[in-house]
């Protein structure tokens, strides 16, 4: 979708972090955006924010795991704007530990929002931009939907999941010869506040402290600090998706240093050979 510029964008996650940011490059690109988010106070801070620099927001308390929810936050975008353009399923949060100590809670939630959400949305909004043949759909995965990082098992197969469900759906886009378009983002860590996800964790599915071994602890500290230090802003990585979708480029691998380590996964399956550990290369 080469032009923006009057176009409607509407992103999941987007009271803060990357969500917040893509909100604010589509308004600058000038397009009129609506954010949804789970969480109330700073999803009205961030619409208060953005409305500083234009009219066109709106803001949807949506929890994404909710397929009613997620239907409901499509269908007052397009009645508020008329149409919808770029989509950004962009929710997303992040348990850790090893595979067997993940709860059923971690499990749900983690699929519920990471995968689902996606779901829901591709779901919702799909079939309004076929019916207009245009526009252009933005997942956020991870790279840890290319590579396997040891310690975070739920978020990694959540994250394959949404690079895989993208994939399939370009596959569909184009044998419907269909104008929409879309991408996956893969982006390595960004300073936002995924490190403190459990914040928007239901209380249904919380856990129980004594959950959490020493490991997933140590693993809580190093993520808090990974995402901390990380080299790109939220602001580079939504410049990233924007230029992405005026390209019409699948692939949104913001961090390139990455590439080593999804080439090693990719020639350890080549080669039958057991696989390496991605954060040792
Ligand atoms: N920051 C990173 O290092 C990084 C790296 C790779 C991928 N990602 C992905 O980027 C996306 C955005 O995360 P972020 O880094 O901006 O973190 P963030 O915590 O700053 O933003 C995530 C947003 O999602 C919202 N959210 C959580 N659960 C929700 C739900 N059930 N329904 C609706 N909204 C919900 C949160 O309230 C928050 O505003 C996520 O999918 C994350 O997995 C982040």
């Amino acid at each position: 979708m080469k032009h923006l510029q009057g176009k409607v964008a509407a992103i999941t996650g987007g009271a803060s972090g990357l969500g917040r940011a893509m909100a604010q490059a589509c308004l600058q690109a000038g397009m009129r955006v609506a954010i949804a988010d789970i969480e109330a106070a700073p999803l009205q801070h961030t619409l208060n924010e953005l409305r500083e620099h234009s009219n066109d927001v709106i803001a949807i308390q949506t929890d994404v795991a909710q397929a009613t929810q997620v239907a409901q936050f499509a269908h007052a975008v397009r009645a508020h704007f008329g149409r919808v353009h770029l989509v950004c399923n962009n929710a997303g949060v992040s348990p850790l530990g090893p595979v067997w100590e993940n709860t059923l809670a971690d499990w749900q939630w983690i699929l519920g929002v990471n995968v689902w959400g996606v779901i829901h949305g591709v779901r919702a909004f799909t079939p309004m931009l076929l019916e207009q043949n245009e526009g252009h759909i933005v997942n956020t995965a991870s790279v840890a939907g290319l590579i396997n990082p040891p310690g975070m098992g739920a978020y990694n197969v959540s994250k394959h999941a949404v690079v895989s469900l993208t994939e399939t759906l370009f596959h569909d886009l184009a044998a419907r010869q269909s104008k929409v378009g879309c991408s996956v983002l893969c982006p390595a860590y960004v300073p936002t506040g995924i490190a403190n996800s459990a914040r928007n964790r239901p209380a249904d599915l919380q856990p129980t402290p004594a959950e959490h071994s020493a490991e997933t602890k140590a693993r809580e500290a190093m993520l808090q600090k990974a995402v901390r230090s990380g080299k790109l802003s939220a602001d580079d990585i939504a410049q990233h998706v924007l230029k992405a979708v005026r390209d019409n480029r699948f692939w949104i691998l913001t961090h390139p240093k990455i590439k080593g380590a999804i080439a090693a996964r990719l020639e350890d399956v080549m080669q039958e050979q057991a696989p390496r550990n991605p954060l040792a290369l």
